[in-house]
């Protein structure tokens, strides 16, 4: 069992370590210095495409916001994601000049293989992004967009979220004949675990094992990062963590703060920098304890933790996320739980 785990403590360990090597597979003969190419698809299956709607649960639902502000931002197509647990109900206006992509690691959970086979019966094109070749989900699918992430143990999703990520920006280059090459190698370079970031983190993580709970919080696409940071650590530590946009916190959450309140901010340098500082220093004044992640140090704020300078927005997004993963697990195991089969969670929901 422990060979196995190569040698790390939990199976989730080894896959965020992998992330590196996993990303590099994901993109490998897709991110081209001509640009991207899909095996899988080809220009004509997105011909009269006019809106695009993504349907997932949990992890995957994640990787589909992030997806929403890349696509709308650079291939000007206006995208939707929803919860496959509710669209499936809502009765949704489904329009033949959408596309219908569902996200899921497993190709099994029976919410979003539902939405999939309704888009379907509504005559909408459909595209899969998953990890599992032959599952449900990529039987149901027109075309499939497989994320090589290799199998993953641990139930709380890092690697196949990583790859789920990356395929979504790539599409969104594909999508809008926009070549990110150099950016895309660069953000996964910076998944590859520093050994004396993660000691460090190992060190920060008893402090934030107390408290009455977290906000994750971020803007653009930081929010969507921050609501799965916020899911990893509620899923493997039991602790509540909500994940908020950083501008919206105003408008409530705040009355939270306290000395006991813990918030994990995701700074980035290149978007909306200023305005994001400015929603931490109203936290800092209201006494609550701040974990600020970024390139751009800031003094005022309980921690920190440095990462790469870069102009590209993605790739301090892939070392933050790797940063929110190390940190959910080191306060997890630091509790003593068992990380990798956390209570009440399976890594395939196959039932409603
Ligand atoms: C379960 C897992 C999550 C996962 C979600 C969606 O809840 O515990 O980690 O994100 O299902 O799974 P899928 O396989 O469709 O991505």
């Amino acid at each position: 069992e422990s060979a196995k785990k190569g040698g790390f403590r939990f199976y989730m360990e080894k896959e965020i370590y992998e992330q590196f090597e996993v990303l590099k597979e994901n993109t490998l003969g897709r991110n081209t210095k001509e640009g991207i190419k899909f095996e899988e698809v080809d220009k004509k299956f997105f011909e009269g495409i006019n809106n695009i709607i993504i349907s997932a649960c949990g992890t995957s639902y994640h990787a589909g916001l992030v997806g929403k502000y890349l696509i709308e931002r650079d291939a000007k197509i206006r995208v939707n994601v929803e919860v496959a647990s509710e669209l499936r109900y809502r009765e949704p206006l489904l329009s033949q000049d959408t596309l219908f992509i569902v996200i899921s690691q497993s190709g099994e959970t029976a919410d979003t293989l539902e939405t999939l086979k309704m888009a379907k019966k509504a005559g909408l094109k459909t595209l899969a992004l998953c990890n599992v070749d032959n599952s449900s989900i990529v039987r149901e699918a027109d075309k499939t967009i497989l994320l090589r992430a290799g199998i993953e143990k641990g139930v709380a999703s890092t690697k196949a979220f990583a790859t789920q990520v990356m395929t979504l920006w790539m599409l969104s280059n594909y999508l809008a004949n926009k070549n990110e090459y150099y950016a895309i190698n660069e953000a996964i370079e910076v998944t590859k675990v520093d050994t004396s970031l993660h000691e460090k983190i190992k060190r920060l993580s008893k402090r934030y094992t107390k408290g009455h709970g977290f906000f994750y919080i971020g803007r653009d696409i930081f929010f969507p990062l921050a609501l799965e940071g916020a899911l990893k650590l509620k899923e493997i530590s039991y602790i509540h963590a909500e994940g908020y946009p950083a501008g919206e916190m105003k408008h409530g959450p705040i009355a939270l703060a306290d000395p006991d309140l813990y918030v994990v901010a995701l700074l980035s340098k290149n978007i909306l920098f200023d305005k994001t500082k400015s929603n931490i220093e109203e936290l800092v004044a209201r006494d609550a304890t701040v974990l600020t992640i970024s390139s751009e140090y800031i003094e005022m704020t309980d921690d920190f933790i440095r990462i790469n300078e870069t102009n590209h927005p993605m790739v301090e997004f892939f070392e933050m996320m790797v940063i929110t993963q190390l940190l959910a697990m080191e306060v997890a195991i630091r509790m003593g739980n068992d990380v990798d089969m956390p209570r009440n969670l399976a890594k395939s929901v196959t039932v409603e």
